[in-house]
């Protein structure tokens, strides 16, 4: 079976990405599955399309195959676009997303409900040898609420009203937020491209 490499660490993300291509008859392994647990790139890109691709196309360069790499931001309006790019350090460097959820309700401690409008952002990047093949975006629309609800997921998902649902991705859980999310949204994109791809390795 052809095989598409993740280029993360980042469990959650490789579970859901899994989970929303399982129909295509190819086989999607991390980077740790393959031995690159040690791979890391800084991702001190200006944009989530910079740090995608930079995260393809570096561990593209060492295996082959396929590679695919996800940068996601949670852009804030009342916050003018914040965390955005820099979703994951919004608290600081090494945080965890307990810290970030914290700043982010304390940022939006005195904004009502009307304005706390905000979107998901995914960029996903494919590359092979060293080059970029295809970037594509996924969008998912929602608000912040005043405080965590459900369990599931990972990162703001218990802060993440999905306008569609008027619940959280941590209260709608993996099976919902995997046919509706900003990154089933990018993968559906790109479902086509990958198959014609994947025919041509
Ligand atoms: P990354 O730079 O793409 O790994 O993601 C930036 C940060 O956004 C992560 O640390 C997570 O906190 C958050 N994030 C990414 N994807 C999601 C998601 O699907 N739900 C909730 N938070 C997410």
């Amino acid at each position: 079976m052809k095989k598409l490499i993740v280029s993360s660490g980042n469990q959650h993300k490789i579970k859901e990405i899994k989970d929303i291509l399982k129909e295509l008859p190819i086989e999607v392994i991390s980077k740790n599955e393959i031995g690159f647990e040690e791979f890391e790139v800084i991702e001190d890109g200006e944009t989530l399309k910079e740090n995608a691709i930079k995260k393809a196309v570096e561990l593209s360069k060492k295996v082959s195959g396929l590679v695919v790499a996800d940068d996601t931001g949670l852009f804030v309006d009342a916050l003018n676009g914040e965390p955005g790019v820099y979703s994951s350090r919004y608290a600081g460097e090494n945080v965890t997303y307990e810290d970030n959820n914290n700043k982010l309700l304390k940022e939006l401690l005195s904004v009502p409900d009307s304005k706390r409008t905000a979107k998901f952002v995914t960029v996903m990047a494919l590359a092979q040898q060293g080059k970029v093949v295809q970037t594509i975006k996924g969008e998912c629309n929602g608000k912040i609420a005043m405080q965590r609800f459900g369990e599931a997921g990972f990162g703001y998902d218990p802060l993440f009203i999905v306008d569609e649902y008027n619940k959280t991705f941590a209260e709608l859980g993996d099976e919902i937020k995997n046919e509706i999310s900003h990154r089933a949204n990018a993968l559906k994109k790109l479902r086509e491209e990958l198959e014609v791809l994947l025919e041509e390795i």
